[in-house]
């Protein structure tokens, strides 16, 4: 090397270490919906685990403690920023059996009634469950810890048992008689076969047998061994569909996550078969070309709402499985459709989505869980997980204690059936044989100069749109204690209608947005307007400059957040 080179490398190594921007935060960080799960992540960081082992321990301490919102019987996607290699999006969705077709949740005169409650509950609900794999995934390729090492916290919950708290008796008594129609799932979940009191320990033996089976086997009984036969056995003796191969054949995929900008912020966030991402991208690009910070609170939220209008229909019309259709995704994030959408926005008036043509695709499930990590190094994940409603299928897989997803429901309910304005769509998200239905979960990071974010929320539906007001109030300066707090409000372009939590719009605001043509409705509940509210983000933000990690859990939820050297 020349010395003018050296001194342009020296000089270089001198600008970075006076810039400011620490390269590592220095500490860790977890945030997720449980306090045990938060506890466990914590556990495995200080035995000098990374980001990677931690996310091991509290995705599979959530699946035992938090039964209701994601488990080893369902799936759902990793994002992951690891320090040595790129960021990409781990897909371990589930995905459809062999045997499923179109039609299976027709009823029996082949008439376009469905009957809802076969794709919502019981054995021909699930889908091949992807979490598993994602897990031995993470610890063979990311992580520096055996998975008896990162699987033990989940272990001894499923052996010594987790107390019920307020928020597992709501799910129960929600899908009391879901849970009561089988037999392990009452045993397991239920007391006297009906919802447990508070403080009542719920225990998983054969569930924690199930973990130790994978840690000895690295994975391989759950998808070919003695776990995958009590599996196929007990979803075929309940009337499934089912088979080996099945879960022989599933794959976890590696996905490259939906990038973009927004007023010099830089959004990672998930792929297909999640819509998430694009949607979400797809409303901070049409937003990109209003100064949002100056216009006032109604003709922000105007604004706002008209995006989510338009995202959502592009979702209702173009997404599915990637591996089974073509996604038009550079058109529908490139910035002339983005202006087009925008040039369709009237300033001061709601445009009716019924002069948007489109199709209408169904509302999913509210549950989920999503947790995020960080650690000292600067390693990150989002993870969004799933088995769909509260409690899943409500059916747990024999003597394997798996408690399996109802994620079928998420395919498009009637693909091909003219809906109300007569338009035949969401073909893309038909049910098809080992295709993943779409998805809303949107794992998500956001970067700027000095600032970098891990969030996400469950939500169905309404994921993107709380990521969005989320990522908007990050831009604005805020802290995570500040998106988890954010009151919410959603519109997904049909059923044509702004949702939003009591607190979310003073009258005033409800008066002019209706004058301006928008149907609002404040959510309820009987039980109060705490009761009223949805989402449950899991939040943590790094300021680069400062030095100082900061982390935020959902005042809706019951999670709890760790932050420590
Ligand atoms: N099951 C909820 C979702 O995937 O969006």
């Amino acid at each position: 090397m020349n010395i003018p080179q050296k001194l342009l490398i020296i000089f270089f190594l001198n600008l970075f270490a006076t810039s400011g921007y620490c390269q590592q935060p220095g500490v860790s960080a977890i945030a997720t919906a449980h306090p045990l799960a938060t506890q466990a992540g914590e556990k495995i960081l200080r035995l000098e685990g990374n980001a990677f082992d931690a996310t091991i321990a509290v995705a599979s301490t959530l699946a035992v403690v938090e039964p209701y919102s994601s488990g080893l019987g369902g799936g759902g996607f990793f994002l992951l920023h690891d320090v040595n290699g790129q960021n990409v999006m781990l897909d371990a969705r589930e995905t459809a059996p062999a045997k499923a077709h179109r039609d299976m949740y027709l009823d029996k005169n082949g008439e376009v009634e469905v009957d809802s409650s076969l794709s919502m509950e019981g054995p021909l609900s699930a889908g091949i469950p992807g979490t598993p794999a994602a897990l031995v995934y993470l610890a063979k390729n990311h992580g520096t810890l055996p998975l008896s090492v990162t699987l033990a916290p989940a272990i001894q919950y499923a052996r010594k048992g987790f107390k019920v708290t307020e928020r597992y008796r709501r799910w129960a008594k929600f899908r009391l008689k879901l849970l009561q129609r089988y037999k392990y799932s009452a045993q397991i979940f239920l007391y006297n076969n009906d919802v447990p009191p508070l403080g009542y320990k719920i225990k998983q033996p054969q569930l924690a047998k199930t973990l130790e089976a994978i840690i000895k086997t690295n994975g391989k009984s759950f998808y070919q061994g003695e776990t995958a036969k009590q599996m196929v056995n007990a979803v075929r003796n309940a009337g499934g569909i089912w088979q080996l191969s099945d879960l022989k054949n599933y794959q976890l995929k590696k996905r490259k996550p939906i990038t973009g900008t927004f007023g010099g912020m830089q959004i990672t966030t998930a792929a297909p078969p999640s819509s998430g991402g694009i949607v979400l991208m797809s409303m901070l690009n049409i937003l990109s070309g209003y100064n949002i910070d100056k216009a006032t609170p109604v003709q922000q939220k105007h604004l706002i709402i008209e995006s989510m209008r338009r995202a959502y229909r592009d979702r209702a019309i173009y997404m599915g499985d990637p591996d089974f259709v073509k996604i038009p995704v550079s058109r529908l994030l490139s910035k002339n459709y983005s202006s087009q959408l925008r040039s369709s926005i009237n300033p001061k008036k709601a445009t009716p989505s019924n002069t948007l043509p489109g199709v209408k695709t169904k509302d999913s499930s509210h549950h989920t869980t999503h947790f995020s990590v960080l650690d000292k190094q600067g390693n990150r994940v989002a993870a969004t997980l799933t088995i769909n409603y509260p409690f899943g299928s409500g059916l747990v897989a024999g003597d394997s204690g798996v408690l399996l997803n109802d994620e079928m429901d998420d395919f498009s309910a009637k693909p091909g059936v003219p809906n109300a304005y007569g338009l035949v769509g969401a073909e893309a998200n038909a049910i098809e044989s080992g295709k993943r239905p779409l998805s809303s979960m949107t794992p998500t990071f956001l970067e700027t100069d000095n600032h970098v974010a891990i969030l996400g929320t469950p939500g169905g539906s309404r994921i993107i749109t709380m990521v969005l007001l989320a990522a908007l109030d990050f831009k604005a300066g805020n802290k995570p204690d500040s998106w988890v707090n954010l009151p919410r409000y959603h519109h997904q372009y049909l059923p044509d209608t702004v949702y939003y939590e009591p607190d979310a719009m003073t009258n005033d605001e409800v008066k002019q947005l209706t004058r301006m043509g928008h149907q609002l409705k404040k959510l309820q509940s009987p039980y109060g307007d705490a009761y009223a509210r949805y989402g449950n983000m899991q939040a943590i933000m790094w300021d680069k400059k400062q030095n100082k990690v900061y982390a935020a859990s959902d005042p809706r939820g019951e999670g709890s957040v760790s932050v420590f050297k």
